[in-house]
């Protein structure tokens, strides 16, 4: 075989629980920020879909355990919710999920299938959110306790936790880009949820060593920047956007320090949050044993075209612009460019300057629109995904043959499933959901993808 893969190699799939547990009658689940703004702000999702939709993972999830195993997979990363667990974020245990929770691992565990668990999928819970959620320290603490809630009630089920999926997301597209809720446009508000979501980070990390065995790290992504050309003005635009959106977050978690060069910056626009010498003493002295990275597209960047208004909300993008690259190859459903090269680059970013920690592929995968269009004799024909997903590892492999420390690799996603302002517009998934029926069948990407894991690679 052409490209072959480590024997113990983490093969498997993500998901997140807001995206597929589904809420059912009688669950005592506490609201999140979901919950709420999917009801509210109704319009800001395709096609009206509340997490009420969601799949049904909650319900379902021994059939689903066994739809996994009939894939082969060895591992699956789902996260805990919260505000299913701990309804109003700080107070009572819902025994209900405790038992969801605890059958869900066995089953797994049963089944052969490694579960990836993660604390914090983008999900705070509501009753948190009203008090400012993580721009309110009170919350890093709560955070804490919520974690060591879940160590101590699963971790005799769980060999490898993880405290965030992205945990730049939550600030930036809640606080700066006016995606997620609360909706606010605010730099510095943005930097605050990020400082206190890495010191909730830290703090998860120092209970679970302080007590437990297993391997513990975080999701983030590497997004390669690829200036638009050589030219010094571009060059220093991808210096910093890779600054703000990649080095801001990934050292600290990583190397254990802010970049030096971030804070003259934040001084200067008067953006700085507050940053307490405990709080670095904190991150310097956390470390993670695995390191999961998500990858879907790359960031490519030019000098700014124009002037800033400097008396305008102050934004990382006063630095560069993004740079829409001819020729590029895209996957028109989602709008995001197809690099598959980036691969190699992260792996190697890694290797270089992140100490060559144990890594996996986290996420990575292909959103379609419309996906019924490829449905004959009742099975989605999705070779576009094979290709995808072929591609991918293709350079994985190229670099774990020059010594990168990759572990695995995990597809977004299991069932298609429900997502953040998308809703069901772009389906991801090895098996396809039929909204209607609730019917999950499995498309031809999934039957492939078992005889990748069976045979340990593919030519
Ligand atoms: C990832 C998130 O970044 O992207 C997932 O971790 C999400 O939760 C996935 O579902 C796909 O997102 P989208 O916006 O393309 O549906």
């Amino acid at each position: 075989m052409k490209y072959t893969f480590p024997k113990n190699f983490f093969w498997g799939a993500a998901t997140s629980a807001t995206q597929s547990e589904g809420r059912e009658a009688n669950d005592q689940k506490g609201e999140n920020i979901w919950d709420y703004s999917s009801v509210k702000y109704n319009y800001r999702f395709y096609q009206g879909v509340t997490t009420e939709q969601t799949s049904t993972f909650y319900k379902e999830y021994k059939e689903d355990v066994q739809r996994m195993a009939d894939l082969s997979f060895n591992s699956f990363r789902t996260s805990i919710s919260w505000s299913r667990l701990i309804p109003d974020g700080v107070g009572e245990v819902n025994q209900e999920a405790v038992r969801f929770y605890r059958n869900m691992l066995e089953e797994l565990n049963q089944k052969g299938i490694q579960p990836f668990i993660n604390l914090y999928h983008f999900d705070m819970p509501m009753k948190l959110q009203e008090k400012g959620g993580f721009e309110n320290r009170e919350v890093i603490e709560a955070f804490k306790k919520y974690a060591e809630t879940c160590f101590e009630l699963f971790d005799d089920l769980v060999a490898y936790w993880f405290t965030f999926n992205e945990p730049m997301i939550p600030a930036e597209a809640g606080y700066l880009h006016d995606r997620h809720y609360p909706y606010v446009v605010d730099f510095k508000r943005a930097a605050t949820v990020m400082h206190h979501i890495i010191l909730a980070h830290c703090e998860a990390v120092k209970s679970y060593r302080a007590a437990y065995q297993g391997k513990i790290g975080i999701i983030m992504d590497i997004i390669p920047v690829y200036p638009r050309s050589q030219n010094p003005a571009d060059l220093k635009a991808a210096e910093m956007a890779d600054l703000f959106y990649t080095r801001s977050l990934n050292e600290a978690i990583l190397k254990g320090a802010y970049p030096a060069e971030l804070r003259p910056i934040l001084e200067q626009y008067d953006q700085m949050p507050e940053v307490t010498s405990e709080d670095l003493a904190l991150i310097k002295e956390t470390t993670i044993d695995l390191l999961g990275v998500n990858y879907y597209k790359p960031r490519r960047v030019k000098a700014k075209e124009y002037l800033v208004d400097v008396n305008g909300i102050f934004s990382p993008e006063w630095f560069f612009d993004d740079y829409i690259m001819p020729g590029r190859r895209m996957n028109t459903s989602r709008g995001i460019e197809i690099y598959p090269e980036a691969m190699y680059d992260i792996a190697k970013k890694i290797q270089n300057d992140y100490g060559n920690i144990d890594w996996f592929i986290s996420e990575n995968g292909i959103g379609i629109q419309n996906e019924e269009a490829f449905i004959e004799e009742g099975m989605v024909q999705d070779d576009y995904r094979i290709d995808f997903v072929k591609e991918h590892l293709q350079w994985l492999h190229k670099a774990m043959a020059e010594g990168s420390n990759c572990l695995g690799y995990h597809m977004w996603t299991f069932v298609d499933c429900w997502s953040w302002i998308n809703a069901y517009k772009n389906r991801y998934g090895f098996y396809r959901m039929d909204l209607e029926t609730g019917e999950k069948t499995v498309k031809k990407s999934g039957l492939w993808f078992k005889t990748v894991i069976e045979n340990k690679g593919f030519d």
